[in-house]
């Protein structure tokens, strides 16, 4: 049988850095657990509009359909930013995501016992934290029409569109409601069903899914302004939240700072299943290109690395190796390495980008002695 496929495209800024100590993850693996992988690489976002004046070619956008799964790092960066909506990084990675049909996004906000005293919150409330948010990915306001910026009289009137079909809503929160199952059997459906009519629907069309097809998970709802609001002051009350596109986004930020840092937060994008059974998927970082630090050798691949092992666990049946992969990166916080956004004002001294992937490959090979 051949090898399992997996595209990858670092992208922009910090991605290909990021991607540098993944691509040492996954030779591990071909080598000490005969677990190889055929890697294919690709450009994406800036990267991809310098050398072809798109986001995302064609033909990239095409092998994603066709391979087993995608690992993205980031695109965007300030160099971009005069460029036509249409042709902007961030539209090769929303092109990526529509295409391939990913509605539902996991986004795991978990915190290392390691860092329990580096989130900008008190210990107490941050540690032991292990919530799952699945946000709606190709839908809602990101992609509803009309959009645009139109001209009305003498001024300009900006335009965006949320929508939601009933059928939209409900293959989230199905995707929602069997995460629920596999952990705590609760979920919490957010939306701002008190001031708009798509909320309304999402409301109602979550609770009949759970009326009648999951009855054994416990549902609940709540407005997401005091989502927000619940999530920093107790986010232990939650196990996994199922939210828009929008929401979800901004959630999904607040979350990865319960956790000590947006370096540390990965996140899958699945759609429905393909011939083998699995569903069609993208993992990436939560995090952007992080500009600010591009170049420096200072940025947290642990995103990242944590990403590919949702892959090995949701595209490639190896949940114990994603277990493993997770245990080396516990093992190597507990152990102390730290890049620069784990350290505050400690004083210590942090360890580079790719010393912190060499300390996740020795935690994996200190797992098999
Ligand atoms: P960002 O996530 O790139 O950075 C926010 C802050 O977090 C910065 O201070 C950055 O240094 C820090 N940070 C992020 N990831 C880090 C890591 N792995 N290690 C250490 N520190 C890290 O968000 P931004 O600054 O709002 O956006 C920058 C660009 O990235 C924009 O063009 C934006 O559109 C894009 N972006 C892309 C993605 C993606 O590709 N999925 C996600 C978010 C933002
Ligand atoms: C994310 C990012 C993206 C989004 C951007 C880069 C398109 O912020 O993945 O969270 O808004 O979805
Ligand atoms: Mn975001």
């Amino acid at each position: 049988m051949s090898n399992p496929s997996l595209l990858i495209l670092p992208g922009d800024g910090i991605g290909p850095e990021v991607m540098t100590e993944v691509r040492k993850i996954i030779d591990w693996y071909g080598t000490k657990r005969d677990l190889a992988f055929d890697v294919s690489e690709d450009l994406v976002g800036g990267a991809a509009y310098d050398k072809h004046g798109t986001p995302l070619h064609d033909d990239t956008m095409a092998k994603a359909q066709e391979v087993d799964a995608v690992l993205l790092g980031a695109v965007g960066g300030p160099k971009y930013d005069v460029l036509d909506f249409s042709v902007k990084p961030e539209r090769g990675l929303l092109r990526l995501r529509k295409e391939m049909d990913l509605y539902a996004n996991l986004r795991p906000a978990q915190c290392f016992d390691a860092l329990a005293d580096f989130s900008s919150l008190k210990k107490n409330v941050v540690a032991g934290l292990d919530i799952m948010i699945i946000r709606e990915l190709t839908s809602g306001v990101y992609f509803g029409e009309p959009r645009g910026i139109i001209k009305e009289g003498n001024e300009r009137v900006g335009i965006n569109t949320q929508r939601y079909t009933e059928s939209e809503i409900e293959r989230v929160a199905r995707s929602g409601f069997e995460m629920a199952r596999k952990r705590g059997n609760k979920l919490c459906s957010m939306e701002k069903a008190n001031v708009m009519e798509s909320g309304v629907l999402w409301r109602e069309v979550v609770q009949r899914i759970g009326d009648t097809e999951y009855p054994d998970v416990e549902l609940s709802h709540m407005y997401a302004d005091a989502g927000a609001m619940q999530l920093t002051r107790w986010p232990k009350q939650f196990d996994v939240i199922v939210t828009d596109n929008l929401f979800g986004d901004l959630l999904s930020d607040l979350a990865a700072m319960l956790t000590g840092s947006l370096g540390m937060l990965p996140s899958a994008s699945l759609g429905a299943p393909m011939a083998n059974g699995r569903p069609k998927a993208l993992y990436e970082p939560v995090h952007g290109s992080a500009p600010d630090i591009a170049g420096q050798g200072k940025a947290n691949p642990i995103a990242c690395i944590l990403s590919f092992a949702m892959a090995l666990r949701y595209s490639f049946d190896q949940g114990d190796e994603a277990t493993r992969l997770e245990q080396a990166v516990e093992k190597v916080l507990a152990d102390g390495y730290r890049t620069a956004d784990l350290l505050g004002e400690e004083g210590r001294s942090p360890v580079s980008t790719s010393e912190m992937g060499d300390a996740v490959v020795a935690a994996l090979d200190a797992s098999l002695s």
